[in-house]
């Protein structure tokens, strides 16, 4: 069975009426920082009822109640149903629907959708990567030159002084760090050329599946702890910039503070 981007884009869309203002519930899932919306749960139930609609067979790995059934699925769902949920339950326009469809365990297709920004970014292996219909790239920047988006391990607080101590070795030979709240935002933030650089100690499949996609249709580059594309499926170190040599840069620094992953 054939799908398309634009159905895809089109079921984001609509999953995102969801997405309020107010008037959701808040919970937090084991940690104060960590949290979950009744809008979070809203835009997972829309998604996983209409796109296993449009793909019948095809499995899911998503956040929100454990839902993970890929083993064995040709085409597998990859989603965040809001990426930024600290931010969502603030009002804080940085959030964003991340949503990947694999093909044999490849990213092939990614919508990331950020309706408070109004932004929605989308590709297709091999086919470029767009910014609400407009083509986007990355920028040539130098490192020296380079804007980082990173964090410090908000939901392992234990990681903050390995994050800290990467991050201040990145800053000094860069230009500025800056920090939205939401990877999938921040990644496509990067494929659009408004910033160069990027770390971040753990992220799910789910955070940078469908952005990593659009940011290497962009032209840019991303990795993980051992230098190959992060994993699909299990937690990653995710290390990304503008230019091949920038992100093994950014890798460099991060292999003088950690020898290995402090998670498996
Ligand atoms: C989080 C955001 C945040 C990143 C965290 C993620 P969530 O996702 O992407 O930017 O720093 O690592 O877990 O919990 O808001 O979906
Ligand atoms: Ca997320
Ligand atoms: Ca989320």
């Amino acid at each position: 069975m054939e799908i398309t981007i634009d159905q895809i884009i089109a079921t984001v869309k609509e999953a995102s009426s969801r997405m309020v203002r107010s008037g959701f519930e808040v919970h937090d899932k084991g940690s104060r920082e960590n949290l979950v919306t009744s809008s979070d749960l809203a835009v997972q139930d829309f998604l996983t009822e209409r796109l296993s609609a449009l793909l019948p067979g095809s499995g899911f790995l998503c956040e929100e109640e454990d839902l993970n059934d890929f083993e064995g699925h040709a085409f597998v769902w990859v989603i965040d149903p809001i990426d930024g949920t600290a931010n969502y339950a603030r009002a804080n326009e940085n959030c964003a629907i991340s949503v990947a469809l694999l093909r044999e365990g490849q990213a092939y297709m990614g919508v990331v959708y950020s309706p408070w920004r109004g932004e929605c970014y989308w590709a297709v292996k091999g086919g470029g990567a767009f910014c609400n219909g407009v083509p986007i790239h990355v920028s040539d920047r130098p490192y020296e030159d380079g804007l980082l988006y990173t964090a410090m391990s908000t939901y392992h607080k234990e990681w903050a002084r390995s994050c800290h101590d990467i991050i201040f070795d990145i800053y000094l030979d860069c230009n500025d760090v800056r920090r939205t709240g939401s990877a999938a935002v921040e990644l496509c933030l990067l494929a659009s050329g408004y910033a160069d650089l990027y770390f971040e100690l753990r992220l799910m499949p789910w955070d940078y599946a469908a952005a990593a996609l659009i940011l290497c249709e962009a032209g840019g580059s991303i990795c993980s702890f051992d230098g190959a594309f992060p994993s699909l499926t299990v937690p990653s170190l995710v290390v990304a910039a503008n230019r091949p040599e920038s992100c093994r840069r950014i890798l460099s620094v991060v292999h003088r503070h950690l020898k290995q992953l402090p998670y498996a």
